[in-house]
């Protein structure tokens, strides 16, 4: 699952908002008198998809509580901090945010500061609440009991995740599973998500129905390990057809290759509907480190695997997570990675520096990388990646394709889209997110394809 805060992205984490609301819009009791002037609130969101649909959320409860959004710290009466835990870097960047709310805070701007998500489920925030004086903290688990300190009626917790999606958008998160039952040694996910919670199937579907009666053109299926999800004696590859069979266009994030089953990489090559793009984070090509790790498959595995989705899907793409430096990795386990890649030519890879999280296995091994060592590593993990992923990229220029637009042109004019390959695209036009143009591919880099005017 891809961080919406930083490249190379990263940052897999489940949603576990479980929580019941009122209809939107619905008229609450707390809503501020016209004489009081409307109070503002404004949602930062760090780190993956998951966070990405916590915050639609709470953005629904703070409009319902009678809030107007802003964008900015300086308008905001109510500031949340909807962060991430999975890399250190990660929480050196909240604590900026913190300090500069706080210097707000005493200019008379901000007035109550809310840190949920990810640091909001660890030890870590304890201190940071003393340190910033921090109004109100929320794990993943208890995200709901925002709806109370905005003003809502209590909400009653659910061990479903059924609070709909972002109905009327364009395209949409639909959260299937929660948590994560493996325990891989660098990981703090588990911990501060919990165990794997599947949601059922008819519950999922019925969301889907009324998500694309309502207009929504693209779903993403969301789940730590989305490919794990099994319900009532139904497995992911059952839930995946049905949804390919309701909505316009599919896609689901993030797998684990011990999850993936085979059908499930053929069903993306025949059904119409799910786009062709398979995330399936690998983290090293070392059987000796995928054992450390505690991933639970070897490399040749994985290979097989990469191998049916090829095959089963000749104009896919295929990305993935690597992490370089984890305690006790030697020159021949990066040779091992670099070896998987070239296999199994990525077109996108979301490489990271191991990071030590407290509480997690590995930050207790010894065999620490020195840094200088992780850092060359890191740079030959990428380089290959990329010189892979350009030469597969060159191979698009001159092809015709519809491509979906995800964000609207900026002031150059040009649009964002997506192949029903999965390849993000760079096109000349106007024409608004969740539509689609068919443009011919000019010329490509490492990480985007460029397409000139629509020929439609
Ligand atoms: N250090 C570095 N990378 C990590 N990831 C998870 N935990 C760590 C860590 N402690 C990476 C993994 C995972 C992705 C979301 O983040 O590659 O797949
Ligand atoms: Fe973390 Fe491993 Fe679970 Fe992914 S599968 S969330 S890396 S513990």
């Amino acid at each position: 699952m891809s961080d919406t805060t930083e490249t190379p992205q990263a940052a897999t984490r489940t949603a576990t908002p479980v929580m019941i609301s009122r209809k939107p819009g619905a008229p609450s009791a707390t809503a501020p008198s016209g004489s009081e002037g409307t109070r503002t609130a404004c949602i930062r969101t760090f780190g993956c998809q998951m966070n990405v649909h916590d915050s639609d959320r709470m953005r629904r409860m703070i409009l319902d509580a009678g809030y107007a959004e802003v964008q900015s710290y300086e308008e905001a009466d109510l500031v949340i901090l909807n962060t991430c835990y999975v890399r250190e870097n990660a929480v050196d960047r909240v604590r900026g945010h913190l300090g500069e709310l706080n210097r707000l805070r005493r200019l008379g701007r901000v007035k109550k500061v809310a840190l949920t998500g990810c640091i909001g489920a660890s030890d870590e925030s304890t201190t940071l609440q003393r340190q910033y004086g921090i109004d109100l903290v929320l794990g993943t688990h208890n995200t709901y009991e925002l709806a109370e300190f905005v003003g809502l009626p209590t909400m009653r917790e659910t061990y479903t995740p059924d609070l709909p999606g972002t109905e009327g958008e364009h395209s949409a998160f639909v959260t299937i599973m929660t948590g994560c039952n493996y325990q891989c040694s660098y990981c703090i996910v588990p911990s501060v998500r919990g165990r794997m919670v599947c949601r059922p199937l008819e519950s999922v579907v019925a969301e889907i129905e009324g998500l694309v009666e309502s207009g929504t053109g693209y779903v993403t299926l969301l789940g730590q390990t989305v490919d794990a999800w099994r319900h009532d004696g139904k497995r992911f590859c059952d839930l995946l057809a049905r949804v390919a069979d309701v909505a316009p266009r599919v896609w689901f994030t993030t797998s684990h290759p011990s999850n993936m089953e085979d059908r499930t990489l053929r069903l993306i090559g025949e059904k119409d509907t799910i786009v062709k793009r398979l995330h399936l984070p690998v983290q090293s090509g070392s059987d000796r480190m995928l054992k450390v790790m505690h991933r639970g498959y070897k490399a040749e595995r994985y290979r097989r695997k990469i191998e049916v989705f090829r095959e089963a899907v000749p104009d896919g793409t295929l990305s993935t997570d690597i992490i370089v430096g984890h305690p006790g990795e030697t020159e021949e386990d990066h040779e091992q990675t670099l070896k998987l890649v070239e296999d199994c030519a990525f077109d996108s890879a979301y490489i990271f520096k191991f990071s030590p999280r407290k509480g997690t296995e590995a930050a207790e091994l010894g065999g620490a990388v020195p840094p200088g060592v992780v850092q060359r590593r890191f740079l030959e993990v990428l380089r290959a990646v990329e010189q892979n992923a350009y030469a597969r990229n060159q191979r698009k220029v001159g092809s015709l394709e519809d491509v979906y637009i995800r964000h609207g042109s900026t002031e150059d004019g040009k649009a964002i889209g997506e192949t029903w390959s999965g390849h993000a695209v760079h096109v000349r036009t106007e024409c608004e997110p969740g539509k689609y143009v068919r443009a011919r591919i000019d010329s490509a880099g490492p990480h985007v394809l460029y397409a000139g005017e629509p020929v439609a």
